[in-house]
Formats: C-alpha cells, structure tokens, sequence
C-alpha cells in the first residue's frame, strides 16, 4: 500500500467571524448602539472542524473557496497557525471571502451571515488526484454551499471508489427544507454526524428509534449529538449511548459539534473501535465548551491534554 500523505482532507465553507460583544441593546434601525469589545476569527463550522483535528495530530489538508482579501488572510493564517495544509484552498479574484457578524446581546446572540466565496464551490474544483493523497475525507455544512450541495453523490461516491473513508456533518438548513437525498448518499457515507434536530428533521421521523429504522437500511454508522444530553450512535447493529463529561462552567457552545466530529475522527483514522470514537467525540465537544468560541481550547495537543486531565480528568 502506498503510504498517504494526509490523513484527512476536509471539504467545506470558509468565512471569518466577527464577534461584536455586550452590545448596548439590540440594533435598531436607524440608530447606532455601542459594543464593549470586538474579535475576528476563523469561522465556519468545516474550518472550526479542520483546524480541532490537527490541534488534535491528525495531518490535515482543507478544500474550499474563498476570495483574495483581508478576510482570506485571516482564514489561511488561522488554518496555517494550526498547520493546516491551505494549498488546495481556491483563491477567486472576483468573489469576497464570506463573513457572519455575531452580536452577542445578554445570553443571546444575533447572527447575520454573508457567504461569499463559499457559495461558488463546484465538484469541478475537487482535485481528486489531491483526495487520492488522503485516508479519509469529511465534508461539512452541505445546506450553506449552493455550489455542491446537489453534487454530494458522486463527490462521496469518488471519494469511496478512491479508498477514502468519509464522513458528513450537514448542520442546520437556513432554508429549513432539509431537502438531502440520503437513500441516495448514505451508502458512501461511512460515518454520519447530524445532531439531534437536524437528525429528526432529515429523516422525516420525530423519534430516534423510528429515524434510525428509516435511516438503517442505507446508512452506516450514525452518531446523534445532543448537546449537554451527549450523543448516540448507531453502529449497524445496536444503538448506544454515550453521556456528556459534565461541565459545570460553559463559557459557550459555539463549535461543540465540530469539535465532537474532529474527536471522533481522529479515533476513527486509527482504527480504534467505535466506542473510542464516541467517548473522544464527546470529550472533545465539552472541551470545546471550557473556552470562547469554537477553535479557543484547541491551541495544539498539550493544551488539549491539560484541559481533558484538568476539567475532565480524563487521560487523552
Ligand atoms: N454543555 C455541554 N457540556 C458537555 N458536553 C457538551 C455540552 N454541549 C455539547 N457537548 C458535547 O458536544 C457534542 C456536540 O454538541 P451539540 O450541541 O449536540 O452539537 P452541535 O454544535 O452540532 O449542535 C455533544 O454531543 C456533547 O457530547
Ligand atoms: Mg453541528
């Protein structure tokens, strides 16, 4: 076999984050409110995925679109920062880099979202002899990138038939249509990791136990996440369940997802048996939620060691 020179090559949006906080009120049309203290970062839930993973030791390489602007420095040297291979990351001329400016108001926030370059990612821009290079590929947040979403089958289907193990992580419909042809795609997907809403709305099925049986018969492994409830998964055989590691303190949850997916990618990659994957998945995710934002508690392994050993006393 020859050896492959990355593990995981991830498919998906790129787009920075502006997070404005403690604004005075809500924004109100016609007046200019105040925000105590501002930060940019790399958003996008495939980013916030890709750059966990190598945090993690994974070798991983990212596929996307975005423009040539301030915004797209940020994005390469945030993913470089984390040692991300960015070459296959398209640079467009004539599209901005997307952003989402997050207002953050009490508990709450506000979010409002240009995509930008994310939207014109095509199956024509996959440079498979660059997947080929790869053991695994995973492809997050379908329902935001117009450009490919329609093309899933045969992007999974060539990733397959390339020897790749993939995943798919499809986060929320803006559109709310959940429209996916899953009997269609599931096949090629070997792992796949809605959380609990979008799960229940992707299969049709407002119960687990009548989802999983829909979803069975052309699925492989399904891994549910619920948020402080954990996750469950479904192996092919049985359902199991796998609880939260309890954290007390949350300072916030935005990334849990991703950081539960590059957890339990990082298990999967080695062979490890999919309970391992689970637990990672799940100590991963409540890591993310002891730091700000989505990539804060993933600064590089050791980091992530202290955090699991400190908060979670777990040995990772
Ligand atoms: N408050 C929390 N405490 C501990 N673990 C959490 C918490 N929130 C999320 N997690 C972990 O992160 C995983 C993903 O979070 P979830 O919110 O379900 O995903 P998403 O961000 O995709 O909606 C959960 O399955 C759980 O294991
Ligand atoms: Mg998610």
């Amino acid at each position: 076999m020859t050896e492959k020179k990355t593990d995981v090559i991830v498919i998906g949006e790129l787009n920075v984050d502006i997070i404005l906080n403690e604004i005075d009120s809500l924004p109100v049309i016609g007046k200019e409110i105040m925000a105590k203290s501002m930060s940019v970062t790399l958003g996008s839930s495939s980013a916030i995925f890709a750059s966990n993973l190598s945090a993690l030791g994974p070798r991983v390489a990212f596929i996307g679109k975005i423009g040539k602007d301030n915004f797209a420095e940020v994005v390469l040297s945030s993913l470089e920062g984390k040692n991300v291979d960015t070459s296959h990351i398209i640079r467009s001329e004539s599209l901005s880099t997307g952003a989402t400016i997050v207002l953050n108001y009490n508990q709450d926030r506000a979010n409002v979202t240009y995509p930008g370059a994310m939207n014109d990612l095509k199956l024509e821009d996959i440079d498979f002899g660059f997947l080929s290079g790869a053991r695994h590929m995973h492809f997050a947040n379908c329902f935001m990138q117009p450009g490919i979403r329609h093309d899933l089958i045969p992007l999974f289907r060539k990733a397959k038939e390339l020897g790749l193990t993939t995943s798919l992580d499809t986060q929320w419909d803006p559109e709310e249509k959940w429209e996916l042809p899953l009997e269609e795609l599931l096949p090629y997907v070997d792992i796949f990791l809605p959380n609990m809403a979008e799960f229940k709305f992707l299969s049709g099925c407002s119960t687990i136990e009548a989802g999983i049986s829909k979803l069975k018969k052309f699925a492989r492994i399904i891994v549910i996440k619920n948020g402080s409830e954990g996750a469950l998964m479904w192996d092919g055989n049985d359902l199991s369940e796998q609880p939260a590691f309890i954290n007390d303190t949350v300072v916030d949850c935005v990334g849990a997802g991703d950081s539960f997916d590059a957890g339990f990618i990082k298990d999967f990659i080695q062979n490890l048996p999919l309970k391992s994957c689970l637990e990672t998945g799940a100590l991963t995710g409540a890591i993310n939620t002891t730091r700000a934002g989505g990539t804060g508690a993933f600064e590089n392994q050791e980091t992530v060691r202290k955090i699991a050993l400190e908060r979670f006393n777990y040995k990772l």
